[in-house]
């Protein structure tokens, strides 16, 4: 059983409407957090299930950082904590990314699924392209920015750097430079078009998946995705065998 954690709440921003930036006091979390794993947390209220948030950054030894959107129930009510409040948290959960020393990576993320990726940017030689909306969702640009000297920030409607989709800036990049691997999260439009660039380039790629989830263990089998395989192994669960996969694996 995974464990949990009381977590204080140090910090707590509202990076654009809606979108709020949290840090949390979880030394064992801090500890142990994989790129691309997973909290899952008890929101309060009457919400029962946990909700799942990826690790966005950690300090390595005190503190965890997320950052969600509110959509529903569950995360409107934990947008209403405030720093002091105790939450709890189980974690760190799933399989993050296969991160190898000294390969060159383009990193792709959109809307939220940004958050995950900011460490990959910092630990990877890589070159990130950020896809938002507009200009107003841009979030952790200055972040990212920190961790990488190679970001372009993109915005669907051009009110804000790139004039388009993040996946057309990494196109064009990938016509003119090589790379050992792709790492993306992002809406399933974009995780689709991913797939099909590596493929078409034959990169390496690994795409975090997202699925709704109950127990987030493996235990309910609420998140399933479909896969390649054969037989028994068709079916994995996103929780335990993911988020992330090789995207030669999914079937998206
Ligand atoms: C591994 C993983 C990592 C995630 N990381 C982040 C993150 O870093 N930041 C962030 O903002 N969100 C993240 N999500 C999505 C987040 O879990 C959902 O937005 C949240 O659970 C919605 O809960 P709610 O109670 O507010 O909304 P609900 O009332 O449950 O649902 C509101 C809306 O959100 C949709 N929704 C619910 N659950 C999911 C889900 N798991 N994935 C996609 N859509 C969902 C519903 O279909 C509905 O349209 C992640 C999801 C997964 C599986
Ligand atoms: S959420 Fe229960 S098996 Fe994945």
């Amino acid at each position: 059983m995974k464990k949990t954690y009381k977590c204080r709440l140090l910090k707590k921003t509202e990076l654009c409407s809606g979108i709020y930036d949290f840090v949390v006091e979880a030394p064992e979390i801090a500890s142990q957090a994989q790129i691309g794993q997973f909290l899952h947390i008890t929101c309060g209220g009457s919400t029962f299930l946990r909700r799942p948030i990826s690790i966005c950054d950690t300090d390595g030894s005190n503190t965890v950082r997320f950052a969600f959107q509110v959509k529903g129930e569950g995360t409107k009510l934990l947008a209403q904590w405030e720093p002091g409040a105790e939450i709890d948290i189980m974690g760190p959960l799933g399989h993050g990314f296969e991160v190898k020393p000294g390969e060159k990576a383009a990193v792709i993320g959109g809307g939220i699924g940004v958050f995950p990726l900011l460490r990959l940017a910092r630990e990877t030689d890589s070159a990130v392209f950020l896809g938002f909306r507009t200009k107003e969702l841009v979030a952790m640009e200055e972040d990212f920015k920190a961790a990488s000297d190679n970001v372009t920030i993109c915005t669907d409607d051009g009110s804000y750097g790139y004039d388009g989709f993040a996946i057309a800036a990494m196109g064009e990049y990938l016509l003119e430079n090589k790379v050992d691997v792709i790492y993306s999260c992002g809406p399933t439009p974009m995780l689709k078009a991913v797939k099909q660039i590596a493929e078409h380039m034959n990169i390496p790629c690994q795409l975090s998946l997202e699925q709704r989830m109950g127990c987030g263990i493996g235990a309910c089998l609420t998140c399933v995705c479909e896969t390649k395989n054969e037989g028994m192994a068709k079916y994995k669960q996103v929780c335990t065998c993911g988020p992330v996969f090789d995207a030669k694996e999914v079937v998206l």
